[in-house]
């Protein structure tokens, strides 16, 4: 099946607050030209091997083209998000309205809960499993809230380094049951449960410089993995295990704390199943 992503182009797209260390010495600092370019150089790489659809940016809401933090895409079932800051907060409305025009079935979390969607809630690839990031943005009671509502298991992991606020900046799940994440953004117990979870031939673990790159927030369509720079090392280690690496800078959302897995959110998402690849 073809992969389906909904990106939202960067025209109104500004680091204009500061809600992550990123944005720090940064507002009014981003390029609008290059950022466009940096976005149709991903969305072309995406569409290569996958289908992308397009919300339309509006103004006033210059993180929207953050889509991945849209909702979590279960089925047909969308958990709309909820975002903790209030300068996020009027994109929600945005989204969803194209979530109901598209057909899906749009559910909310009680309205005290703060859930930024797939920015912090990733489905495993391996096996019927939900990460849940908090610590910073996402509340821990989404977890119990997202079992429940969507019957899947949820695993919380306590996101302790503030560079790294959201699940996808840290965590991404991989075809075939990998986890490629940064371990030191995580406290000692949740590094504990996804070693219990995931065998260490599953694991790829990546260093500080490669995930101050955004090199774990990635778009994995099959065996393709698109993300912003990959040491050498860290490509090797993925190519090893079957993957195609296509880096395609994204430094101007940089400046807002996001890269290519937080522009796009994945719109065809299966249930898992035991799906491990073979060892
Ligand atoms: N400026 C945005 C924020 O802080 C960036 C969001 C990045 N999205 C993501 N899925 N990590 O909310």
């Amino acid at each position: 099946m073809t992969d389906r992503y909904l990106m939202c182009a960067p025209d109104n797209f500004d680091v204009s607050y500061v809600i992550n260390p990123w944005m720090q010495g940064n507002v009014a600092a981003s390029c609008n030209d290059l950022a466009w370019r940096q976005w149709d150089a991903l969305a072309d790489a995406i569409a290569g091997v996958a289908s992308v659809e397009r919300i339309a940016g509006q103004p006033g809401v210059p993180d929207m083209v953050f889509t991945a933090n849209a909702g979590l895409v279960l089925q047909n079932t969308v958990v709309l998000s909820h975002f903790r800051h209030a300068e996020r907060q009027p994109e929600e409305a945005h989204f969803e309205k194209w979530f109901q025009e598209q057909g899906f079935d749009v559910v909310k979390l009680a309205p005290e809960l703060a859930f930024e969607g797939a920015g912090d809630a990733l489905l495993d690839r391996g096996q019927p499993l939900l990460w849940m990031g908090y610590g910073h943005r996402t509340s821990i009671e989404c977890a119990a809230a997202l079992a429940a509502l969507l019957d899947i298991e949820v695993e919380p992991l306590r996101l302790i380094d503030e560079r790294f606020y959201h699940l996808d900046t840290c965590l991404c799940p991989l075809v075939g049951g990998y986890l490629m994440y940064y371990p030191q953004a995580f406290d000692d117990a949740s590094r504990a449960r996804i070693a219990a979870r995931v065998p260490a031939a599953r694991r790829i673990e990546v260093a500080e410089a490669d995930a101050l790159a955004f090199a774990c927030n990635a778009v994995n369509s099959g065996r393709h993995v698109f993300l912003n720079r990959a040491s050498p090392a860290l490509a090797r280690n993925l190519a090893a295990r079957g993957f195609q690496v296509r880096q395609t800078p994204l430094g101007e959302f940089m400046k807002a704390g996001g890269a290519a897995k937080c522009l796009t959110l994945k719109l065809n998402e299966a249930r898992g199943t035991k799906a491990r690849a073979a060892a």
